[in-house]
């Protein structure tokens, strides 16, 4: 049995696209398990790039089969775009996509009760994507929402989206929101949606168990990050859904006794999108280099990311949170020109060692992040694929981050296509995945 979870252990953007894409060789079937259409993930193949937003990594691969678990909310139209663009490519997604039954129905009110949010005055603005994500996953925990199997289901889903409109229109005019939304249209348009849509849906918990049953591999993809993670991390300026490790369950329903190994994504460095607490930002011209040396900029919105030096009790916070078996680090060859490498060890406040993630954004505010500087390598590690390889002061760097996070770094990626990777040999990363 090998089943893993591969998830982002920071603020999203670790990099997850391109290990899931390479992983997903060595699995039957890839299943993301959260999120929507806020999740951008990015793949090379050669000089063609794919930027994945609800269909999961493994489909970039011939024979694999994709699932998008009940734990997602899907915006039908980004979904039949994501679909065609990638047939398009040549790449025959409708035979290898399975949709959950479960999973909740975005519609273009939950935008506009975000716009409504985000810029109202006396509400904190969370810098979302402005997907409509967070009021998706209102309706549904409200459980007022409206699955997939209701929209296959057209008298429901009539009753269902009047009642629902019903509802926003209330709340729109009562704060004096101006936006005007064709709702017939709109009902129309996700009758017509729901048709392309019907041969994809299933029920993905049989699905998966059965295929558990019967001896396949399911590797569980993880959107965002645990930082990003409704319960777990800087709330509120976090999404809407489980990003951690316990939401590959309860978003695909597989059990946790089916669970054979659990992968977290780092970065070498940090970096976050949209507004927040972020202990080790770098606001001078070590972020500018990181950003510009990493390309950094939100793969969904193109806005600049927010970069920072690698946080160990963020990782130590996060490992625990996920159990992490192994880590994988991302980007290392973006720190190559540096000449000194700050790692935060700890944090403080004003005298006193913090040694827990405080639970408020005004906790996490007051940190001071304190730094043990690490010798750069000076020499481009970019494209690498052996640890032999790597230049000495490299390893002592991961060497450090295994040491002081307490879990071992077992893959290593140096660019962002497939094989610029790294296996560090007798790792139980190399074990869980063989
Ligand atoms: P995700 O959301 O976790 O899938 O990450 P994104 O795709 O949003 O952002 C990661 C970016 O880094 C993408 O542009 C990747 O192509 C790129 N990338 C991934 N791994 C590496 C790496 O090891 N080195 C470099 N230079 N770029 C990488
Ligand atoms: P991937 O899967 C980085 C951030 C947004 C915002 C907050 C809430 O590519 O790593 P939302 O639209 O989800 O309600 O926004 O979460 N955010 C991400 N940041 N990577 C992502 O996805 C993100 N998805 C959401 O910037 O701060
Ligand atoms: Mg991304």
């Amino acid at each position: 049995m090998r089943n893993v979870i591969v998830l982002g252990s920071q603020w999203g953007d670790e990099g997850k696209g391109k290990m899931v894409d390479l992983f997903s060789e060595r699995f039957d079937i890839v299943a993301r398990y959260q999120g929507g259409h806020n999740a951008g993930h990015t793949v090379f193949i050669g000089e063609k790039k794919f930027v994945l937003k609800l269909i999961p990594g493994g489909i970039l691969r011939p024979g694999k089969q994709a699932v998008i678990g009940n734990g997602l909310v899907i915006d039908p139209a980004a979904l039949l775009t994501e679909i065609d663009s990638l047939e398009a490519a040549g790449i025959p997604v409708a035979k290898a996509l399975s949709i959950s039954n479960r999973a909740h129905v975005l519609l273009p009110a939950h935008r506009m009760m975000e716009k409504m949010s985000e810029g109202r005055a006396g509400r904190v603005s969370i810098g979302t994507t402005s997907r409509g994500i967070g009021p998706c996953y209102e309706d549904k925990i409200a459980r007022r929402g409206i699955r997939i199997a209701d929209l296959l289901d057209r008298d429901s889903f009539r009753a269902q989206y009047a009642t629902l409109m019903e509802e926003k229109t209330t709340i729109a005019t009562a704060l004096g929101i101006a936006e005007e939304l064709d709702y017939n249209r709109i009902r129309d348009d996700y009758e017509r949606f729901a048709e392309r849509v019907r041969p994809m849906v299933r029920d993905t918990a049989l699905l998966l168990n059965q295929a558990i049953a019967d001896g396949k591999s399911v590797l569980f993809e993880g959107a965002q990050g645990t930082m990003l993670d409704i319960d777990h991390g800087t709330y509120p300026f976090v999404t809407s859904s489980s990003a951690s490790a316990g939401g590959a369950c309860t978003g695909t329903g597989v059990a946790p006794t089916r669970i054979t190994g659990i992968i977290g994504v780092s970065k070498a460095y940090i970096t976050r999108v949209g507004a927040g607490p972020f202990p080790t930002e770098s606001l001078d011209g070590a972020g500018e280099q990181i950003r510009q040396r990493g390309k950094e900029f939100g793969a969904v919105t193109g806005r600049p990311r927010r970069c920072g030096w690698f946080d160990v009790p963020l990782l130590r916070y996060s490992a625990a949170i996920n159990g992490f078996d192994s880590l994988v680090i991302t980007k290392l060859d973006v720190l190559d020109e540096f000449d000194n490498i700050p790692v935060c060890v700890r944090y403080r406040i004003g005298q006193q060692e913090v040694t827990d993630m405080p639970p408020t954004v005004a906790g996490i505010a007051q940190l001071e992040a304190v730094y043990e500087c690490l010798p750069g390598w000076k020499q481009s590690t970019f494209g690498m694929t052996s640890y032999e390889q790597l230049p000495a002061k490299a390893k002592d760097y991961l060497a450090f981050l295994e040491s002081r996070t307490g879990v071992e770094a077992g893959c290593i990626s140096t660019g962002p296509e497939r094989n610029q990777t790294i296996v560090k040999p007798g790792s139980r990363f190399q074990s869980l995945m063989s």
